[in-house]
């Protein structure tokens, strides 16, 4: 072997771990350039489960589907979802969603939000009422109920009792459950406080935001009957002073 030819070989010995080591190099380089996975979609979930077209006509409308998004993204509790099927919105009695108004329409929809993730097993150990995205969830207001029995989920809203049905989608960050019913609240469609018993502020603006078509005669009664009684008060007076100087 000649020194000229030794050296050579070195030479390619050298250029050959060279390449190796670049390859090697670029190859994690190359594997997470795609970046981070596409936001969650719940529109696509949805529309690839199949049977969720009046869920995702409202969630369109309310854009709480672009919120479920953002809230995946900024947050780590996660979101539960508890989806009727188009079966469960038309055993709703005619007319029951065209008698919402925008915000009406909003509330129903986060009425079935829950801002965690909740597993199967979750559902075990949860205390009522459950927090939903539409808030307060006190008796008059979005209170939901669920009682579990290791075999059945069932849930009441106060209005209605509906039952978990399968797991439509997981993934540790999102769930979506299907619910046999659509969950009515109690602010939109149940009594409200007595009279007697005097509402609280916040209570009142929002009734009035919401009594704009109300079909349902139990929110603006309250204020129909304060409208008589002043009316009453009125007419008395009225009648007072007529007497008063004829
Ligand atoms: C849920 O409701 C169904 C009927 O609607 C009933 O058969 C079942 O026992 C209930 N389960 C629980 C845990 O309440
Ligand atoms: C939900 O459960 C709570 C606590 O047990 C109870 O006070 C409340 O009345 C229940 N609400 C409904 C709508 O059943
Ligand atoms: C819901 O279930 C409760 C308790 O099981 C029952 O008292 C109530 O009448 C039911 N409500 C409806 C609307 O079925």
């Amino acid at each position: 072997m000649t020194p000229h030819f030794a050296s050579f070989h070195y030479l390619l010995t050298l250029i050959l771990l060279c390449t190796t080591i670049t390859t090697t190099l670029a190859q994690p380089a190359a594997a997470p350039a795609p970046g981070p996975p596409p936001p969650t979609n719940i529109t696509k979930i949805l529309e690839k489960a199949g049977q969720y077209t009046t869920l995702i006509r409202l969630f369109g409308i309310t854009k709480e589907g672009d919120q479920i998004t953002i809230q995946l993204n900024n947050s780590n509790n996660g979101i539960t979802l508890l989806a009727p099927p188009d079966n469960a919105f038309s055993a709703l009695a005619p007319g029951v969603l065209n008698s919402l108004n925008d915000q009406q329409k909003d509330e129903l929809i986060q009425f079935h939000v829950i801002p965690s993730y909740i597993s199967t097993s979750q559902f075990q150990t949860l205390s009522n009422p459950l927090r939903t995205q539409a808030g307060d969830s006190t008796y008059y207001n979005f209170p939901l109920n669920i009682t579990t029995n290791g075999t059945s989920v069932n849930l009441t809203t106060g209005i209605v009792n509906a039952t978990v049905g399968s797991t439509v989608y997981t993934d540790g960050q999102l769930a979506v459950y299907q619910v046999d019913k659509v969950l009515l609240p109690m602010n939109l469609f149940g009594p409200q406080p007595p009279a007697s018993a005097p509402a609280p502020e916040p209570e009142k603006k929002k009734k009035k935001t919401g009594d704009t078509p109300a079909t349902d005669s139990t929110a603006s009664s309250a204020d129909l009957d304060l409208r008589g009684g002043l009316h009453g008060l009125m007419g008395g007076l009225i009648g007072f002073i007529a007497t008063f100087y004829l």
